[in-house]
């Protein structure tokens, strides 16, 4: 038999609940971890304001819009709606994500930003590409060849305990590997400095890609 107080405390607690869709934390755009103009010459301070304040932002508006309209379409029990939202769900959630991961991807080089990578992930690219030169060869390409926006990523494949390259079009975000690097290639990532050329980006990103952090997913993800 449950006390006065307990039977309170039961009651308050079924009063306050809610359904989990409604106490989901908003999500916010996360600090860039170094100054706009920092990864300059390679990236400028001008595409890197733009891009991390105005389009990650805006990935953020979205995807806490979408899912404020999903738990509206959940409470109304409308699937039609539910459906609806979901290339809005994939898009700004992937932009989300995929521009998280891409800011910590890259550093000034006065932190180490383009210091080849070492030890056992340099052993993990050499065993699947030949030379780490290789690997950036064959990555760029692949960058290169992404049509209109897109990602460029190494992934790790748990099952085949290998790395791997591959792409994802638009905010697509790598669901078939663990990423561990990903390149931006939209053009808001390079317009402004190198115009149309983006082989000439993708050139010059190595020189400012943060192999530290590239180093902690590959050991994480295996
Ligand atoms: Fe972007």
């Amino acid at each position: 038999m449950l006390s006065i107080a307990a039977r309170s405390i039961k009651t308050s607690s079924v009063k306050t609940l809610r359904p989990l869709t409604a106490v989901r934390t908003k999500v916010t755009l996360p600090e860039l971890p170094y100054a706009y103009e920092a990864l300059e010459p390679y990236v400028s301070g001008e595409i890197m304001k733009i891009h991390h304040s105005k389009h990650h932002q805006a990935y953020v508006n979205g995807f806490n819009l979408a899912e404020e309209k999903l738990q509206g379409a959940f409470q109304a029990n409308d699937l039609t709606q539910q459906l609806a939202l979901q290339n809005a769900l994939k898009f700004n959630g992937g932009g989300h994500i995929n521009h998280s991961l891409f800011w910590k991807n890259l550093a000034p080089q006065s932190e180490g930003g383009g210091q080849a990578p070492k030890g056992s992930l340099l052993s993990a690219i050499e065993k699947e590409f030949g030379t780490f030169d290789n690997f950036v060869t064959q990555f760029n390409t692949a960058a290169a060849g992404v049509q209109g926006s897109g990602w460029a990523w190494l992934g790790y494949n748990k099952a085949a305990k290998r790395l791997e390259i591959a792409t994802t079009p638009n905010q697509d975000p790598l669901l078939t590997l663990t990423p561990v690097l990903g390149i931006d290639v939209w053009e808001h990532a390079y317009y402004l400095q190198y115009k149309n050329v983006r082989p000439d980006y993708l050139k010059a990103i190595w020189q400012v890609v943060n192999w530290k952090t590239v180093a902690e997913r590959f050991a994480k993800a295996q």
